[in-house]
């Protein structure tokens, strides 16, 4: 632990930060790639614009199976490594799709000249974000397509105006695609965040939960804070089930994907990441949308995940699905979640003290160790507790924030 500084910027944080498991591959894969020359994102797919005329689709009746393809190559050829990313003005949902002509109704994909070795199917949770659907639709499906992977887009939109609840949308778009095909991976994507680097491959690790957005650009292209799960991950149906899904009751922007990565633990499982200089991506920037403001019960639920993991999730998920359009380029589920619950009536034992948002984004910052995870977790275990037992406290300040502090001071004593 020696070499670890205090700064952020020194390697050996920032290779702690990835995980031991990637800490090699990453310090020999930096400057592997060169972002500042990244190839169109449509590189490579003239390629597969003719395809060969299949003998299979020819004569009537059910398809003929001519000779069975060879399996697709790992990893594809078509990769190119890094790819440009426009942001602003993408083009139409037409144009996109005449960009994408193998792409089928509902924003399906097979490779037409091998078998695929993989089957993924994306979800993206979504409501009133037109600009950021077309630029992922643009960007992500010569991406994927690159990568000879077997895929469908799901966009899980959200009925009505009600607080948005993106983990409850992963939930349902998982079931849903589920009921489509026997997906062996699910994408749980958020609708703003585009890919950089095609040897990003968008397929899951058989034993664990992967988490694909380790760089962002708008975290300065590294992990916020080290179990930071957002952005985009994969779960494979086992791992999904084994963790009981996501939660359904995070109303607003925040904590979910905390909760998620709490599950992933509590569940027995780990995180597993790609290299830095792999998981780039860049960030859509917008405003705050108006329907996801902040949770302010993001710290309160996320205190009782260790209770509520079991019973709160894939088995107690209920929706109604309003809809279901096989749209050129993606499968629009319009569903209606309900709505947040709370009430003024309702009483939250443990939010009777509100933790502040400020100081607790700070995790990183005091990580040293690579117990740095576990302690994130009794942490919360123990602002919940601290916060219960605070008034047979002596001596605590009822006007002072005092949870972190307290935290701080017993994340040693406890495990
Ligand atoms: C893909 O594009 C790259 C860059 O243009 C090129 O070097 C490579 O040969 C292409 N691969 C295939 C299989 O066409
Ligand atoms: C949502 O709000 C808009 C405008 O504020 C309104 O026209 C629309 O009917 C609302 N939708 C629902 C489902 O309530
Ligand atoms: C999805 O379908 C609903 C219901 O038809 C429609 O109102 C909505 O605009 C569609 N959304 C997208 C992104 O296509
Ligand atoms: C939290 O981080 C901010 C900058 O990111 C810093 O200014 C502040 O002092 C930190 N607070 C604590 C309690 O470490
Ligand atoms: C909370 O405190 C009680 C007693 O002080 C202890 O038994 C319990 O394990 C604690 N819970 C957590 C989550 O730390
Ligand atoms: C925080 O903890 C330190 C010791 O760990 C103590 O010196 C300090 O007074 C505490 N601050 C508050 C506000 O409780």
């Amino acid at each position: 632990m020696a070499c670890c500084g205090r700064s952020l910027d020194s390697p050996c944080t920032l290779a702690l930060l990835v995980g031991f498991q990637f800490a090699f591959v990453l310090y020999f894969s930096l400057g592997e790639f060169d972002y500042s020359r990244p190839h169109d994102v449509y590189t490579n797919l003239s390629h597969l614009g003719v395809p060969p005329p299949p003998p299979r689709n020819s004569g009537t009746g059910p398809p003929v199976t001519g000779p069975p393809l060879r399996d697709c190559q790992i990893p594809s050829p078509l990769l190119v490594g890094p790819v440009s990313v426009h942001l602003s003005s993408p083009l139409s949902l037409e144009e996109i799709r005449q960009r994408n002509p193998l792409v089928l109704p509902g924003g399906r994909y097979r490779p037409p000249d091998c078998e695929p070795r993989h089957h993924t199917a994306i979800v993206v949770p979504y409501r009133n974000r037109q600009t950021h659907l077309r630029a992922l639709l643009y960007h992500l499906h010569p991406f994927l397509q690159r990568q000879q992977i077997h895929y469908s887009i799901y966009i899980v939109q959200q009925w009505g105006n009600g607080t948005f609840n993106r983990a409850k949308l992963l939930n349902v778009g998982v079931r849903e695609a589920l009921r489509d095909e026997d997906w062996g991976c699910i994408f749980l994507h958020d609708v703003d965040l585009l890919p950089e680097n095609d040897h990003n491959t968008y397929t899951c690790h058989k034993q664990f939960p992967t988490h694909l957005s380790v760089a962002m650009d708008k975290f300065r292209y590294r992990l916020p804070y080290p179990q930071y799960f957002g952005g985009v991950s994969a779960v494979t149906p086992d791992q999904y089930m084994k963790m009981n899904g996501f939660p359904n009751h995070y109303w607003g922007w925040g904590g979910e994907d905390d909760d998620i990565a709490a599950r992933v633990r509590l569940s027995g499982m780990k995180i597993v990441r790609p290299p830095v200089a792999i998981g780039h991506y860049k960030m859509i920037k917008h405003k705050g949308d108006r329907g996801n403001e902040q949770n302010p019960r993001r710290f309160d639920l996320l205190k009782r995940t260790r209770l509520n993991w079991r019973s709160d999730g894939l088995n107690s998920l209920t929706y109604d699905l309003l809809s279901k359009e096989l749209e050129p380029l993606y499968t629009n589920l319009t569903v209606n979640i309900g709505e947040d619950p709370r009430l003024p009536q309702r009483k939250i034992p443990t939010a009777r003290k509100p933790t502040p948002p400020g100081p607790q984004h700070n995790t990183s910052d005091d990580g040293n160790t690579a117990k740095l995870e576990e302690r994130q977790e009794s942490k919360r275990a123990l602002e919940a507790n601290v916060t219960m037992a605070k008034l047979g406290r002596e001596k605590t300040d009822p006007a002072q924030p005092v949870a972190l502090n307290q935290t701080k001071q017993e994340t040693g004593v406890v495990k």
